[in-house]
């Protein structure tokens, strides 16, 4: 990643901008000379997970209030049916897409079809896609920084600098087609490994991948509530006995944690004492809800509705002809892709108040507050 001139200000992403649909303009931009009609498809991977029914929801608000005209599809975390939907959106006229892929590897043929038939401008959308040189801007969250953020807490509230151990830990990571997960691993695992490696923390099944690189030897695929439940009872009744105990999970998000939480529960482990210190990610209800009962001990909160706002700002850019503001680049295996890049943040029962119910994440009543 390399910082490019232009810096988002994502403070001041602007919403009231008019006439989005208006959509003529000679301004020069990056989408050479505007005249891009705000006919957008959406394309999310699945309804399972709270944070992607939000995202999608939220960015077809914004975008209908402006007149875009806008067709949201949730692919049921299935590939083939993503491409269909897909291509159905170029087939009925999408000149700009806003994707956030299953799998990150397998849609340049699909892209490739848009960039020809449509001349689409495509937004990767919180996940990157890759090997592929039809795409044009990259939107997401700082995603090696969520990793590093969760090993981060977990030094923290261990001691570890303080020498504090040996503590049982259990990393897991998350769905091994998706490019986002090796960054979320890679951040957390830079900074617990050295103390895998001093004895500090010991992984007593084993599942601690040497390197980064072996990050999907224990990836969830499909970031499966159930299969990391499973995955987890598996540990538990192989790998540990008699007194032991598990200290501490890597979970690198919330679905995963719910699994997890649910097998350590099924165990005999109850919040108080001996309970693990379980990391998580997206703010899902049911895992804040996780953190207030101390369940779960922290979340990252990604704001689904400035990723919104900041692909919203993107879209009208694109629009209006103007140059597409970006902070960094990613690279895609083909080029650097332009990327708006948002900062996470760490979410624990200190804070819950005030970054999850006092900013209108989740409502108090939602949370039996
Ligand atoms: C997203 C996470 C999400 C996970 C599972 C990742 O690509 O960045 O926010 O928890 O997918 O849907």
């Amino acid at each position: 990643m390399s910082i490019t001139k232009k810096v988002l200000a994502l403070g001041a992403v602007g919403l009231m901008a008019a006439g989005l649909a208006a959509c003529s303009s000679d301004a020069e931009g990056a989408t050479e000379g505007g005249d891009v009609e705000c006919n957008v498809g959406i394309s999310m991977p699945t309804r399972s997970l709270e944070r992607w029914i939000n995202d999608g929801e939220q960015l077809e608000a914004l975008l209908k209030d402006e007149g875009c005209t806008v067709d949201l599809q949730y692919a049921d975390n299935k590939t083939s049916e993503q491409i269909s939907q897909i291509q159905n959106q170029i087939a009925g006229g999408a000149k700009i897409l806003v994707v956030a892929p299953i799998d990150g590897e397998v849609l340049s043929p699909v892209l490739s079809e848009a960039k020809k038939t449509q001349d689409a401008v495509v937004i990767s959308y919180d996940r990157l896609i890759n090997g592929t040189e039809d795409i044009d801007y990259y939107a997401t969250f700082d995603n090696a920084k969520v990793g590093k953020m969760q090993g981060e807490f977990i030094v923290d509230q261990l001691g570890l600098d303080d020498g504090e151990g040996p503590f049982n830990l259990e990393p897991f990571a998350g769905s091994p087609d998706d490019n986002n997960a090796k960054f979320f691993f890679s951040g957390a695992w830079d900074v617990l490994l050295p103390y895998v490696e001093n004895g500090q923390l010991v992984v007593p099944s084993g599942k601690s991948p040497k390197s980064n690189d072996e990050w999907a030897s224990i990836g969830i695929q499909g970031w499966a509530s159930d299969k990391a439940q499973a995955e987890m009872d598996n540990r538990l009744t192989s790998f540990y006995s008699g007194d032991e105990k598990v200290d501490v999970v890597l979970s690198p998000n919330d679905s995963l944690a719910i699994g997890i939480e649910a097998s350590l529960k099924s165990a005999g482990y109850a919040p108080g004492e001996d309970y693990p210190l379980i990391t998580g990610q997206d703010a899902d209800k049911a895992n804040v809800k996780a953190i207030l009962d101390g369940e779960q001990a922290m979340t990252v909160l990604k704001d689904t509705r400035k990723l919104g706002e900041a692909v919203f700002e993107m879209i009208k850019q694109i629009v209006a002809g103007d140059e597409v503001e970006t902070n960094v680049t990613y690279d895609n295996t083909k080029f650097d892709v332009p990327t708006a890049q948002l900062d996470p943040v760490v979410v624990t029962k200190d804070n819950v108040q005030e970054e999850i119910i006092d900013s209108g994440f989740i409502d108090a009543s939602e949370l039996g507050l």
